[in-house]
């Protein structure tokens, strides 16, 4: 493992001049080295405290941890997820990466084009409604393109369902014809609980409901089509990928059917092609102008230098509502761990909690605490130029101006010595990112730009971004609970068991 203490104790006291006076001191040098764009978005850190020395700082630590290398084994599909002994191949699944492994995802594209078409030519009768089970990696991804790109493509009514919770599920169905919807069962694993329980109810929901073959209106988006076989799935019906995709980084497979199925396939492909472009910058750019590595230094002048404890994000764009939940998943599930790749400590904090909303909802809700809390939050604000709906265009004005302006008063502040109640004591930081138009080719591009910048932050950390076995002890007990009751648990949690499921439970 790379020893980065030296570089990392060179940034100690950096990136601490106000920004207001980094504006004014570095004047159009500021706006050069702080904003670039890139596929149809433009990245704005200029309202940060990165200046020149910091970000030198920072390029040092970057080289000292190996970055340049750890991306080449990322592209090249090396064993970069050293703890479980795989590649992480996402990025072939968009043309970019180990030739026989881009081969591979191109025919399993194929194979799910062909099902897109048949079910286009009515080889299930008439579709009308897709029901997608799935949860976390399997779910949160096709969620988010569906409700940002799918509101006006009319193919189908795509509902997601993830949580065990039967209201989910009840939610799901309502206003579904069962003889004119498809279920779509989403598991990398094939093995995870509420998906399978869920997929379980919706074969009796079609059932009790009188369609005739229920399983044969499944289909099974796996990385472990022989579990979906025996699970009672035909091998006609599942649509496979690789292994080396991981759960929170599978949108692009076919996990992504249901976002394919509802744009369309030409649309799943500009999204893939979005997303290989920013693969291609991520690669090729220097850390100066990298635009996912910048993302990562900011991140880290925060989590580090400033102990900021947490990560705001707020999509000024209606269609963009679910991004927060899509990217609390990637980050925190990728680097919210507490050793290295190799087992040691990290010695220092990891992921911040990565919150958000949607402005400007938010901005009468959480925004208070943003401008006058006593804990410094760096907020990211994601807009879209081209507005998404056909109202009056003075709405989208005063999205845009709103966003825009929350930036502006989190930095400048406003002092009012005469009452601390009003004061506003500014120099907070925000990044913007600002999308010309929302579609899928940008939208491919922004999730990739996400997906590098977490693989950033974990190799600056030393971090395996690719595993998760901090979910499998919750998992491990639930399943006791379930099977053996909880006897063998402490008296704590037998008393609040007992509370939950016996009826004569006398502490009730
Ligand atoms: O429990 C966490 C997790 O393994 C996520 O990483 C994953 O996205 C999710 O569960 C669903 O897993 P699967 O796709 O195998 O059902």
């Amino acid at each position: 493992m790379a020893d980065t203490q030296a570089a990392w104790d060179a940034l100690a006291g950096h990136g601490r001049t106000p920004i207001a006076r980094l504006i004014d001191s570095e004047g159009a040098a500021r706006l050069e080295a702080l904003v670039h764009s890139q596929s149809g978005i433009r990245f704005d850190w200029t309202k940060t405290h990165l200046d020149p020395e910091t970000l030198a700082r920072f390029a040092a630590l970057a080289d000292a941890a190996g970055l340049d290398g750890a991306r080449r084994a990322l592209f090249a599909g090396e064993r970069v997820n050293v703890t479980e002994g795989r590649a992480a191949e996402h990025p072939a699944e968009r043309g970019e990466g180990h030739p026989e492994s881009v081969e591979e995802a191109r025919m399993f594209h194929a194979r799910m084009r062909a099902l897109i078409d048949a079910i286009d030519a009515d080889a299930f009768g008439p579709i009308a409604h897709i029901l997608h089970i799935g949860i976390g990696g399997s779910a949160l991804g096709p969620d988010l393109l569906v409700d940002a790109l799918g509101r006006d493509a009319g193919r189908f009514d795509v509902a997601i369902v993830s949580n065990v919770d039967g209201a989910a599920l009840a939610e799901a169905v309502r206003g579904f014809d069962p003889h004119a919807t498809l279920v779509a069962i989403a598991s990398k694993t094939f093995t995870t609980t509420e998906t399978l329980m869920n997929a379980e109810s919706a074969l009796g929901w079609l059932a009790d409901h009188g369609v005739e073959d229920p399983i044969g209106r499944c289909i099974a988006l796996t990385a472990a089509p022989e579990k979906a076989v025996e699970w009672g799935i035909d091998e006609t019906r599942i649509l496979p990928f690789r292994e080396s995709v991981g759960g929170r980084y599978s949108l692009w497979s076919s996990i992504g059917f249901p976002a394919a199925l509802a744009l369309g396939w030409e649309a799943f492909e500009q999204m893939l092609e979005g997303a290989a472009e920013m693969d291609r910058h991520f690669r090729l750019n220097p850390w100066a102008t990298n635009i996912p590595v910048l993302a990562a230094f900011a991140d880290q002048l925060y989590a580090q230098e400033h102990g900021c404890e947490t990560r705001a994000v707020f999509a000024y764009d209606e269609r963009l509502r679910l991004l927060p939940s899509y990217l609390q998943q990637l980050e925190m599930e990728s680097n919210g761990k507490r050793v290295r790749a190799d087992g040691t400590p990290i010695g220092r904090h990891s992921a911040p909690i990565t919150w958000g909303g949607v402005g400007t909802d938010a901005q009468h809700a959480v925004f208070q605490l943003l401008h006058q809390g006593t804990r410094l939050v760096p907020v990211e604000f994601v807009a879209v130029r081209e507005p998404g709906h056909h109202f009056d265009m003075a709405h989208h004005a005063a999205l845009l101006g709103n966003c825009i302006a929350q930036g502006a008063a989190l930095m400048a502040g406003r002092a009012n010595a005469a009452d601390p109640a009003r004061d506003y004591p500014g120099d907070r930081p925000s990044v913007t990112l600002l999308l010309d138009r929302l579609d899928p080719r940008t939208l491919g591009a922004l999730i990739a730009f996400y997906e590098h910048r977490t693989f950033a932050n974990a190799v600056l950390l030393g971090i395996n971004p690719f595993d998760q076995f901090g979910v499998e002890l919750g998992k491990a007990m639930a399943k006791a609970l379930e099977d053996e009751g909880a006897d063998n648990f402490d008296p704590a949690t037998r008393a609040l068991f007992a509370a939950a499921f016996d009826a004569d439970d006398e502490s009730a």
